[in-house]
């Protein structure tokens, strides 16, 4: 979607929010269990983290939408400790919020902070990341998370022709945080198209990681999807399993933050853009990845359009205030353990050098000068 329209669409849903929040503050708190009228409702928007460049976009455009509709707001940031998030919630809940918009730091830590909302009458919205073993989720929206992974799998086949007979090449592959829900499903999406090159040994894993099938996604997981974790686990591999002169051919990262600190690590061992630099894969459009893929240090990221779940939530939330019904397109795929949360999937896009500008800069996301474009 160019800038332009972009920006029309963006208005015209504030415009819409504005409408239905403003007679929302009476119905939201019957619905909600409030007494009569207390202004307008307040919704509580927890994000997992400000050191992962994403999520200080999702907060800000979601926030924005909401207080032009007229909604309060409450935005809250927990520096990846589950502890201060759960405070957080408590907070909110205190404060009287309606609606908990929660993208989860460890998604199974949250039951009994959701049951005291639940008591509350406040519902609750699974930003990007689901929340397990609770009934207390009411909604889930997301990026196709399974998908993502599948895209950076097939750009892996197709970029080294996998698919045309051609190896064998040596792979190291990542996965996400073990205390986030997507990171599975990312692995999951990956590994179900590159398994079998590992199994005919077209692709091989000089670190002799150990991925038999999907659930041994956590045995190449970095925790809190640090970028120095990723980069130490890299310097690691290829000092003990790349002498020699035994190259790397392909990295699997789930996302860019992963791969900011794979890319470090094959810098300072020598490895040239152009030349010997591997396929790298990542996920976000994080800038300074962006920078990367332009300078050849990166092959591609999944882009996932933050401002489009931003929207999505924004019409979530007003559909539960005014308690009509709430717009979702997949009530199958996510089970949490204790129910199957209807869930909105928005769809994740391949970028590489090639689109950069026509993708991330044409749609706004990126300014050409903060990419020196
Ligand atoms: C995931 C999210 C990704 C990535 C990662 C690290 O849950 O879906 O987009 O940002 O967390 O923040």
């Amino acid at each position: 979607m160019g800038k332009t329209l972009r920006i029309l669409a963006a208005t015209a849903l504030a415009a819409l929010l504005a409408t239905t929040s403003a007679c929302s503050k009476t119905r939201s708190d019957d619905n909600a269990g409030g007494g009569g009228d207390s202004g307008p409702a307040l919704v509580g928007i927890a994000m997992p983290t400000r050191s992962l460049e994403r999520w200080n976009n999702d907060g800000a455009h979601l926030e924005d939408l909401l207080k032009k509709a007229g909604y309060k707001t409450s935005l809250q940031y927990a520096d990846n400790k589950v502890d201060q998030q759960i405070t957080q919630l408590q907070n909110m809940i205190n404060d009287k919020a309606k609606i908990l918009v929660i993208a989860s730091i460890d998604g199974t830590a949250l039951a009994p902070v959701l049951q005291q909302a639940a008591d509350k009458k406040v519902k609750v919205i699974a930003y990007d990341r689901l929340i397990n073993a609770s009934p207390n989720v009411d909604y889930y929206a997301t990026f196709d998370n399974y998908k993502v992974g599948q895209l950076q799998g097939q750009f892996i086949v197709s970029k080294l022709g996998l698919d045309a007979g051609k190896g064998p090449f040596n792979l190291e592959p990542f996965a996400g945080s073990s205390d986030d829900n997507n990171a599975k499903f990312f692995f999951a999406g990956a590994w179900d198209v590159l398994k079998q090159y590992v199994d005919s040994g077209k692709l091989v894993i000089p670190s002799g990681k150990k991925l038999a099938s999907n659930d041994d996604w956590k045995t190449v997981s970095i925790n809190g999807w640090k970028t120095e974790g990723a980069q130490a686990e890299m310097d690691n591999r290829l000092n003990s399993f790349y002498t020699g002169g035994k190259k790397v051919d392909v990295v699997l990262s789930p996302n860019d933050s992963l791969a900011l600190g794979i890319a470090q690590s094959l810098d300072s061992h020598g490895y040239k853009p152009g030349g010997d630099w591997p396929v790298l894969t990542g996920q976000d459009a994080d800038l300074a990845n962006t920078k990367n893929i332009l300078a050849g240090k990166q092959s591609m990221t999944v882009w996932k359009d933050t401002r489009t779940l931003g929207d999505q939530v924004a019409k979530m939330v007003d559909a539960i205030s005014k308690g009509t019904a709430v717009e979702t397109n997949d009530t199958k795929t996510y089970n949490n353990g204790v129910k199957v949360v209807p869930s909105y999937l928005l769809p994740p896009v391949v970028v590489t050098k090639d689109d950069v500008k026509s993708k991330l800069v044409d749609s706004g996301f990126f300014k050409a000068s903060d990419l020196g474009l």
